[in-house]
């Protein structure tokens, strides 16, 4: 008999404000045409003033728990995604912990930028199989309208703000392939690649900083890195692609995921897409996909799902999962 982190529950939250591309005419020299066209993003949601991260987690978390059909206390953990948590510390997990009234149990967060969710489900699965947690919140959420360079045209049209939450149970399954759970998963980084993707503030500089990057450049490792990730998660089972329902990859821009199916051999139609109404959420945009995707019915009980995610470090990395 094998344990596994299968999925019960999902959920979502957006906040209120929709910003479309045609707004930022009116501040930057950018259009609508060249924004949809580059990154295949249409609109986004920032959040409102005063409204943090973990207030998004909450919502989200709440949606997941709700899905699941269980309470806050039947957790025993909180795992939880982001680079943009409401204070240095505490954790944003141990707020949202606090705001969902559970009262037992542990949570902490993980910073792996973009690809955090892929980071914070293996490690929720970590805790699943070596016996330290039945049942986990995972979430992934940022406000990643706070570090934008708001006259950086190059970054400031492509993010927005989201969270999105899975809830992961222990359940008996055979070992095969056949089991609904995490099936496989595959994490990477390579810190000499810093200085294309980071944020210039922080902390221990007595700064808050903004959102630095160089595009082409992390679109030429995205691609081939995404594609080598998700393909190395797979071998590790001996599955092949042809056995795959769905991507769902981390939400940046539409060429980089065409250009990272094309590379696995899958077309679009095994392709959960929600860039471009979401903008990058970071580590927000893969649960909020899998959230979207199954409310679109896309998404069904027994799909072989592949997560992809690259983000700042740079970190990436993938997880097979029967949903
Ligand atoms: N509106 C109009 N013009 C713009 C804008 C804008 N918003 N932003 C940049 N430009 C200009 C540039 O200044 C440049 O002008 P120049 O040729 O006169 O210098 C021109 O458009 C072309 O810019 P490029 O950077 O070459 O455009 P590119 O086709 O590479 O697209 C983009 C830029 C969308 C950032 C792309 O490189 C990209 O998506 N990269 C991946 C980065 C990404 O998705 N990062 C997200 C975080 S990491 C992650 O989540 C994977």
């Amino acid at each position: 008999m094998n344990t596994r982190a299968v999925v019960i529950g999902v959920g979502h939250y957006l906040p209120e404000r929709v910003v479309e591309n045609a707004e930022f005419e009116k501040t930057l020299d950018t259009s609508d045409e060249w924004i949809r066209a580059r990154s295949g993003i249409e609109r986004r949601h920032f959040a409102a003033e005063g409204q943090t991260t973990s207030d998004l987690a909450i919502n989200a978390a709440n949606a997941a728990l709700e899905d699941a059909g269980i309470k806050a206390d039947d957790v025993d953990a909180i795992v939880l995604a982001t680079s943009t948590a409401d204070l240095t510390f505490p954790s944003a997990a141990t707020m949202v912990q606090a705001g969902l009234g559970m009262t037992r149990g542990f949570a902490f967060d993980i910073q792996a930028v973009c690809a955090g969710f892929v980071f914070a489900l293996t490690n929720a699965n970590a805790l699943i199989l070596s016996g330290q947690a039945k049942r986990v919140l995972v979430i992934g959420a940022e406000t990643f309208s706070r570090i934008m360079d708001w006259e950086d045209r190059g970054t400031c049209v492509l993010f927005g703000d989201g969270a999105g939450a899975l809830v992961l149970e222990a359940q008996d399954g055979t070992g095969s392939n056949e089991d609904r759970g995490v099936l496989s998963t595959d994490l990477n980084s390579d810190g000499r690649h810093r200085d294309i993707l980071y944020v210039d503030g922080g902390v221990s500089t007595h700064s808050t900083g903004y959102l630095r990057m160089q595009g082409k450049e992390v679109f030429r490792h995205a691609v081939e890195k995404l594609a080598a990730t998700a393909n190395a998660a797979l071998d590790k089972i001996g599955m092949g692609t042809e056995q795959v329902d769905w991507i769902v990859p981390h939400q940046a821009n539409i060429r980089i995921i065409k250009g990272t199916a094309k590379k696995m051999g899958l077309p679009m139609e095994n392709v959960v897409v929600t860039v471009q109404d979401h903008g990058n959420t970071s580590a927000a945009s893969i649960p909020l996909a899998l959230s979207v995707g199954k409310q679109r019915g896309q998404i069904r009980q027994g799909d072989v799902i592949v997560t992809e995610a690259i983000g700042g470090g740079l970190a990436w990395g993938a997880v097979v999962l029967r949903w």
